[in-house]
C-alpha cells in the first residue's frame, strides 16, 4: 500500500507541478494535503501550459482520481473556475474529483483580511488570496468547512458569527464588509455545484491504501515556508512540510512509505524573508529572466539566487527526504560558474547547519564549480548531460546527503532525465 509524498524542499515554486504530473502516471489517486490558491503549479503538456491552483496536478491524467484534502483550504470560486477551465480542455472531472468535507472554505471576507494586513506594518509578502485568515479563523474554532455549504442553517450560522467577529477589525480600517446575505447565497449555489464532489476524506485515502493502490500526496509551497519549520514568520499558514500529509489527508504516518523533495538547481523566494544566497542586479535579473521567474499566482518577480545546502539538509531533515527531483538544471546553461553555498559563516564562525530561523548576520560560504554549456532539453538519462552538470549534481547529492532521482531539463512534460516510478522506492 504505497503512499508517496512529494513535497517542496525550499520556499515553493520548485517545480512540483511537473513532478506530481509526471508521477501520477504511477498513481492512482492524486491528494492535495495542504494550503490553498495560494499555490500555483505550472504544468506544460505540448507546449500549452496549465497553472493550477487548487487541483492536483495529476488532473490530466484521465481515468486518476484526485482529491483536495482535509488540510487544505479551498476558495469554492476559484474552484470552481479550475474545474470548468479543465473540462474545457475536455479533461473529464466527474468522477473523479472529490473535496473533504473538512477542508475549510475561503470566503470572501478572507482576501480582504490578508490585503488590509498587507498593508500595515506586519506585512510578509503574501499572496492576498486570504490563506493565512482562513487557517487563523479554523484554528480559532470558528472558520466555515466545505460540508457546510450542502447544510444551510449551520452556513447561516457560521458565517455570520465569523462576518460578526470580525466586523470591528473591518471597521477599523474603513472597509466596508461583504454583504452577508449575497455570500450565502452565492456559497449555497456553489456548494450545489460541488455537493457530488465533497465526501468524507480519510476513508477515500486510506480504502485506497487498503486496496493497494498507489497513492501520491501532494504538498503545496515548500518546507521551508511551513509555518513550524519555516523562516517564521515568514512562512505559510499550513503544515507545507511532509508531515503535513498524514494530518492533511487524513492518514496516520504509518501509511507512508517515502517522501520525494522537489529543488530547484538553484534558489527563488517570493514574497519577504530571510534568503542568504539572493542575488541582486544584474545576476539576479539574469537568471529571473531565464528562468521566467515570476509567480504563477501573482505575477509578482520572484528573488533569485544560488543553490543553498544548508537550507536543503534542514529541509532534508524536516521532511525526511528520501529522493529528490532536481528541476529547471537546464536555465544554468551557459553561466560560466556555477556556485553552492555550502555553509553560513554567523558571527566570524562557520556553520554547516543552521536552526534557520530568525537569521540576522548570515554571509554564505560558496564552493564554485565550472559552468556548462548547450541544450539540455533532449537528455533523458543523467549520463546524457555535460560533465560539468553532471559534477554539479553529483556534488549537491553529496552536500544534502540525499540522492538525486529525475532531473527536469526543460519546462514540457517529456523534458526529463531518469523518470522512475517512486512507488519503487522502498
Ligand atoms: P500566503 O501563503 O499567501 O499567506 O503567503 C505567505 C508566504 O508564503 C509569502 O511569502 C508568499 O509569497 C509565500 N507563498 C505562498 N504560496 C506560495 C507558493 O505557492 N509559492 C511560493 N511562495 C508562496
Amino acid at each position: 500500500m504505497p503512499a508517496v509524498v512529494v513535497v517542496g524542499a525550499q520556499w515553493g515554486d520548485e517545480g512540483k507541478g511537473k513532478v506530481v504530473d509526471l508521477y501520477a502516471r504511477y498513481a492512482d489517486l492524486i491528494v492535495r494535503y495542504a494550503g490553498g490558491a495560494n499555490a500555483g503549479h505550472t504544468l506544460v503538456v505540448k507546449g500549452e501550459k496549465l497553472v493550477l491552483h487548487l487541483l492536483p496536478s495529476g488532473i490530466l491524467h484521465e481515468g486518476k482520481r484526485c482529491l483536495i484534502a482535509s488540510g487544505t483550504v479551498i476558495d469554492p470560486a476559484v474552484l470552481l473556475e479550475e474545474i470548468d477551465a479543465v473540462e474545457a480542455r475536455g479533461v473529464n472531472t466527474h468522477d473523479r474529483v472529490f473535496l473533504a468535507d473538512r477542508a475549510h472554505v475561503v470566503l470572501p471576507l478572507h482576501p480582504i483580511l490578508d490585503g488590509i494586513r498587507e498593508q500595515g506594518t506586519g506585512a510578509l509578502g503574501t499572496t492576498r488570496r486570504g490563506i493565512g485568515p482562513c487557517y487563523e479563523d479554523k484554528v480559532a474554532r470558528r472558520g466555515v468547512r466545505i460540508g457546510d455549504l450542502l447544510r444551510p442553517e449551520t452556513l447561516r450560522a457560521r458565517v455570520s458569527a465569523l462576518y460578526h467577529h470580525h466586523a470591528p477589525f473591518l471597521a477599523a480600517a474603513g472597509v466596508t464588509a461583504p454583504d452577508l446575505e449575497q455570500t450565502l447565497s452565492t456559497m449555497l449555489r456553489m456548494g450545489e455545484r460541488l455537493a457530488p464532489r465533497i465526501v468524507d476524506g480519510t476513508p477515500l485515502v486510506s480504502e485506497a491504501l487498503t486496496a493497494k493502490q498507489n497513492v501520491l500526496l501532494e504538498g503545496a509551497q515548500g518546507a521551508l515556508l511551513d509555518v513550524d519549520h519555516g523562516t517564521y514568520p515568514f512562512v505559510t499558514s499550513s503544515h507545507a512540510a511532509a508531515g503535513g500529509a498524514s494530518v492533511g489527508a487524513g492518514i496516520g504516518p504509518t501509511r507512508i512509505d517515502s517522501v520525494v523533495g522537489i529543488a530547484k538547481a538553484y534558489a527563488t523566494r517570493v514574497g519577504d524573508g530571510p534568503f542568504p544566497t539572493e542575488l541582486f542586479g544584474d545576476e539576479g535579473d539574469a537568471l529571473r529572466t531565464a528562468g521566467a521567474e515570476f509567480g504563477a499566482t501573482t505575477g509578482r518577480p520572484r528573488r533569485c539566487g544560488f543553490f543553498d545546502a544548508v537550507a536543503l539538509r534542514r529541509a532534508a531533515q524536516v521532511s525526511g527526504l528520501d529522493l529528490i527531483a532536481v528541476t529547471k538544471l537546464d536555465v544554468l546553461s551557459g553561466l560560466p560558474r556555477l556556485r553552492i553555498c555550502v555553509a553560513y559563516e554567523v558571527e566570524g564562525e562557520r556553520r554547516d547547519a543552521e536552526p534557520y530561523d530568525g537569521l540576522g548576520d548570515v554571509t554564505p560560504i560558496y564552493e564554485d564549480l565550472p559552468g556548462f554549456e548547450g541544450d539540455l532539453s533532449s537528455a533523458r538519462r543523467v549520463e546524457d548531460l555535460p560533465t560539468n552538470a553532471r559534477r554539479y549534481l553529483a556534488r549537491l547529492e553529496e552536500l544534502v546527503g540525499v540522492a538525486i532521482g529525475p532531473v527536469s531539463v526543460g519546462a514540457d512534460r517529456e523534458a526529463t532525465a531518469d523518470l522512475a516510478d517512486p512507488f519503487d522506492l522502498q
